[in-house]
């Protein structure tokens, strides 16, 4: 599998607190089966705006780059790794230019909103960005409150170019029940491209757990799609593959929507 979405570099957000830290999340992410990371720490997309504060981040993001990288080497030398960035849409146009924010230097950049609120133009965010030659993916879109009313929303961000990562955690109702409906109902309707952990290193990645749920319900292809196939693709900066809707077998949608 593919990881593009986790907080593993030490020291610079709410992951990996030390070099220690982030060394265990390599181990946890191997265990599960990834074999390549993308490891992407929070980034206030506003920075993109201001050079000075600007290289001030990258600078510090190198560094513990640096540091991630000399240790997968040494404890995990088959495990590839890359870099990208989580960037908060805390400013109308971002300039994604320097490819060391996006997914493993692809045209694809990981997105989310800042706050946990909906931003009301965020559509034309996503539509500057790919005007621009950027391709949005919007992160856990399922654990923005208010979403399971949104599909108007969604197919909105869709229309413009905008591709939906949804949490392992989510699927398997680690966030609570409304993210793990609005979760399936995305799934259901085969609006969404990407499973990744959002692994913070503490507790436990979900990944395979989440992915073995979704072959279970009667989903193994698109288990595969969402979690090998298009993040391949993606890194190979080519468009992810449609992913048919989650049908499900009734015992599991009765247990998810009583
Ligand atoms: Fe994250």
């Amino acid at each position: 599998m593919i990881d593009f979405h986790n907080h593993l570099m030490p020291g610079v957000d709410d992951g990996a607190a030390d070099p220690a830290q982030a060394l265990e999340g390599l181990g946890a992410m191997w265990a599960d089966g990834v074999r390549t990371v993308v490891t992407t720490p929070h980034f206030r997309g506003s920075l993109t705006r201001n050079p000075e504060a600007f290289a001030a981040r990258m600078a510090e993001l190198d560094g513990a780059w640096s540091t991630l990288c000399a240790l997968g080497a040494e404890h995990f030398p088959s495990l590839r790794l890359e870099r990208g960035a989580e960037i908060s849409l805390d400013a109308p146009e971002l300039d994604l230019s320097d490819a060391r924010v996006r997914l493993g230097g692809s045209p694809f950049a990981l997105i989310e909103f800042q706050g946990f609120s909906i931003p009301p133009r965020a559509a034309n965010a996503f539509f500057q960005l790919k005007r621009g030659g950027v391709v949005p993916i919007l992160a856990h879109p399922e654990r923005y409150p208010g979403m399971q009313g949104s599909a108007d929303l969604v197919e909105e961000w869709r229309s413009v170019g905008c591709h939906l990562q949804v949490n392992a955690g989510s699927v398997l109702g680690r966030y609570g029940d409304s993210a793990c409906q609005a979760a399936m109902g995305l799934l259901a309707r085969g609006e969404v491209s990407f499973l990744c952990s959002d692994y913070h290193t503490r507790g436990r990645l979900w990944l395979r757990q989440a992915r073995d749920r979704i072959a279970e319900m009667g989903g193994a292809e698109q288990a595969e799609l969402l979690t090998v196939e298009n993040p391949t693709r993606m890194l190979a900066g080519d468009p992810p593959l449609p992913v048919p809707p989650l049908r499900g077998k009734r015992g599991w949608w009765g247990k998810i929507f009583g």
